[in-house]
């Protein structure tokens, strides 16, 4: 089946330009002016933008987590994406002890294949990194899993992992030529503010965000690049969200360091000032939003090209589990939802002329795909694949839970206006999305391999 999206505006991460794609067998056939083909069914995208579609690098689909499981399953969590224009994810699988890395990750391509709509590929997050697992990097990179996730916090969750791991797992990606991410916060500054507040009746989310403040991330930041300069290996800061880490991260990267940083558009909107509104509960999540000059930073970050990446950390929880940290923060299951605005809201931040539009596309598309290898994705060129988001960039829209794709029953997001209005997704030139409605069906989305 062919198809040809007609008199749009094509953005790349370099630039705009008004041509037509051919699609033919779930591939970019060719771009060009004025494209013709007999066959094909003829795609009007008259003054509307076509974009790649996004990557969402960081994802936790049906995810089991403090004593709990995140919102959404791989059928809703993709179905969400495929609404918001992202066309591939990257979810996280937790290896449990003494599990192998494809060990971990086979139950997980089991659970995802029958409900993924959009394709989706795997970072795996290590809890137990034994010479078994070291010597299983290069095989695992082999069918196309190259990137590990270290916790450097969740020690109750039996997820953390000490500096011991993190040196031994950067010096092993460096041989492999794979990627370690963390997740940067001291553990133990957080417990021991938490024993604090806890011992003074300190319970509101307010405290969230006051025992794991700014320096409490960036002290993390700071020890994982440190190791990751000294091994010379690479390292991918995921949330990133304080100023002194992004300020680490900017200086590594003028010494020629190859550090990658991550943030999120939680982190890019809201301050820790959320986490006094009555509904404050709905905003935990680790790292918190910090204060003004953390996010001013992050945003100085995207435009001198210190951020690489915008994903989402989708990790909902549904409003009667946020309700169990009421009265007592620490029992508010930590994430926040963000797979279907991530890229409404980057692309009304460029419609508002914040950033361009080609920095958008770079940051949610073109950078995840090379940084993580996904060769077919990231980008509108012959031979990728046919992964599309059409954007009027003239519609004004308010986002509501009501017309969300989510099985969260509120968004954080409630409230807030939008300019422009993504109007369709489709993955692999099969249509997911139209016009406010799901259009695509699990079981579509497939694996991909990535290989760095
Ligand atoms: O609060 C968060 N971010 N929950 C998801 C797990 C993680 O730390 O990424
Ligand atoms: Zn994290
Ligand atoms: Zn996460």
């Amino acid at each position: 089946m062919r198809s040809i999206i007609k008199g749009g505006t094509i953005v790349t991460s370099h630039s705009k330009f008004q041509a037509d794609i051919l699609i033919d067998n779930e591939k970019i056939e060719s771009i060009g002016k004025n494209l013709v083909n007999n066959d094909a069914k003829i795609i009007d995208a008259e003054g509307k933008y076509v974009l790649p579609g996004a990557i969402d690098a960081h994802t936790h689909l049906e995810f089991p987590f403090n004593g709990t499981t995140s919102a959404d399953s791989y059928f809703t969590g993709t179905r969400a994406g495929a609404c918001g224009g992202v066309t591939t994810v990257f979810d996280f699988v937790t290896q449990r002890k003494g599990q192998g890395i494809r060990e971990a990750v086979k139950p997980r391509h089991d659970l995802c294949a029958p409900q993924a709509c959009i394709d989706y590929s795997f970072h795996v997050a290590l809890t137990d990194l034994t010479d078994e697992v070291l010597n299983e990097f290069s095989a695992a990179a082999a069918e196309g899993l190259p990137s590990y996730k270290l916790f450097m916090v969740y020690k109750k969750d039996g997820l953390m992992m000490d500096d011991a791991a993190i040196y031994k797992a950067l010096e092993r990606s460096k041989e492999t030529g794979t990627l370690i991410a963390v997740h940067a916060e001291n553990p133990d500054v957080i417990d021991l503010n938490i024993e604090r507040f806890k011992k003074s009746g300190k319970l509101s989310p307010w405290y969230h965000y006051l025992s794991r403040p700014e320096a409490v991330e960036a002290e993390a930041d700071i020890r994982a690049i440190h190791w990751a300069k000294t091994l010379k290996a690479p390292l991918y800061i995921v949330h990133l969200a304080n100023n002194i880490g992004m300020k680490a991260v900017q200086d590594a990267r003028a010494e020629g360091y190859e550090i990658y940083a991550e943030t999120c558009p939680q982190y890019l909107h809201f301050t820790c000032d959320v986490y006094k509104r009555p509904d404050a509960r709905n905003f935990v999540c680790s790292p918190p939003m910090k204060g003004q000059e953390s996010q001013d930073a992050l945003w100085q970050g995207i435009k001198d090209g210190f951020i690489d990446v915008i994903a989402t950390d989708h990790c909902p929880f549904r409003q009667e589990q946020k309700d169990w940290g009421k009265d007592d923060f620490t029992k508010i299951p930590n994430g926040c939802m963000g797979i279907e605005t991530l890229y409404p809201y980057m692309l009304s931040q460029a419609r508002a002329g914040r950033i361009s539009f080609e920095k958008a596309v770079e940051l949610c598309a073109e950078n995840p795909a090379r940084i993580f290898g996904c060769q077919n994705k990231g980008a509108l060129e012959p031979g990728k694949d046919a992964d599309i988001v059409l954007y009027d960039p003239d519609i004004e829209n308010i986002i509501t839970q009501t017309n969300m794709h989510s099985d969260c029953d509120y968004t954080i997001w409630e409230g807030m206006p939008i300019h422009g209005k993504i109007i369709a997704t489709y993955s692999r030139g099969k249509q997911v999305y139209a016009n406010g409605t799901f259009t695509g069906e699990a079981g579509w989305g497939k694996f991909v391999p990535c290989y760095r």
